[in-house]
């Protein structure tokens, strides 16, 4: 450990300001940049994104709110912004430039339920427009990073995609990255949490299982699921932010702040 220690702070004083932008890495899309590194991580999610129905995706909810049911339609269009529906009036939709968008959509219950459903809320979540009044200061931008990992199996991969604003909260949208050996192909996001203008989905896929440079294997066997157990609950009951810092970057921004 120690020795590791000093190789580490010889090699991180080196190469101090690589080393943090290596972190976390920087994506123009995921779909454009669908192979990437992230420290020792090698990714290549472009077989996820190959046909055209993969890069839309609608998720849909429905929680009964007594005395109505309310549903929420998440669409995430991955590889730029979604279209715009001729049949539905501009503000019960996302505005030009909206990547991800989130619409509540509510109806009463017996015995009228043969009245129009409400549309509550329409929130552009991934935004990709400067000067409209949806962006905000957070700006448009895909960023990937790790999660944290015991070292025995594939940690996650987060991507965390910005630009959003509703009612002058930024909004962005956070997809975590599981890997699963044995996922049947092709597979599809899911709603997994939100929270403070950050909306999680989980998407659990052969093609997260990241390679380590060097290594011919990676963390885990082949039959590992790779999702530790527990470590969903942790991820949905902690901040999204806290798995941006893993140990190492914490060690790198800490040495290089000194
Ligand atoms: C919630 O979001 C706002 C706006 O993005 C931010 O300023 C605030 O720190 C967040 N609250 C917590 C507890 O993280």
């Amino acid at each position: 450990m120690p020795s590791s220690f000093l190789v580490r702070l010889a090699a991180v004083s080196l190469v101090c300001a690589l080393a943090v932008a290596a972190d976390v890495k920087t994506l123009k899309s995921l779909v454009e940049e669908c192979r990437f590194s992230i420290n020792d991580y090698r990714f290549d999610l472009c077989p996820l994104f190959e046909s055209a129905e993969a890069l839309k995706q609608i998720i849909t909810s429905q929680a009964v709110t007594p005395p109505t049911v309310t549903k929420i339609v998440y669409q995430l269009s991955l590889n730029g912004p979604l279209s715009r529906s001729e049949k539905l009036p501009d503000h019960e939709q996302c505005p030009d430039g909206t990547w991800f968008c989130m619409t509540t959509i509510n109806r009463r219950t017996e015995p009228y339920e043969s009245e129009d459903p409400r549309i509550l809320q329409v929130v552009p979540i991934v935004f990709d427009a400067p000067d409209s009044s949806a962006a905000s200061s957070e700006g448009f931008g895909v960023v990937a990073g790790l999660g944290k990992s015991d070292g025995k199996t594939h940690p996650t991969l987060l991507v965390r995609l910005t630009g959003g604003q509703y009612v002058n909260k930024p909004q962005r949208a956070l997809l975590v990255f599981r890997c699963n050996h044995k996922s049947e192909e092709p597979t599809q996001p899911t709603y997994s949490w939100s929270w403070n203008g950050t909306h999680a989905f989980d998407w659990t896929t052969k093609y997260a299982c990241g390679h380590a440079r060097g290594a011919d294997t990676a963390p885990g066997s082949p039959h590992d699921p790779g999702i530790p157990p527990g470590e969903d609950q942790d991820l949905i009951g902690t901040l999204p932010e806290r798995h941006w810092i893993t140990k190492h970057s914490l060690t790198t921004i800490l040495l290089c702040a000194a």
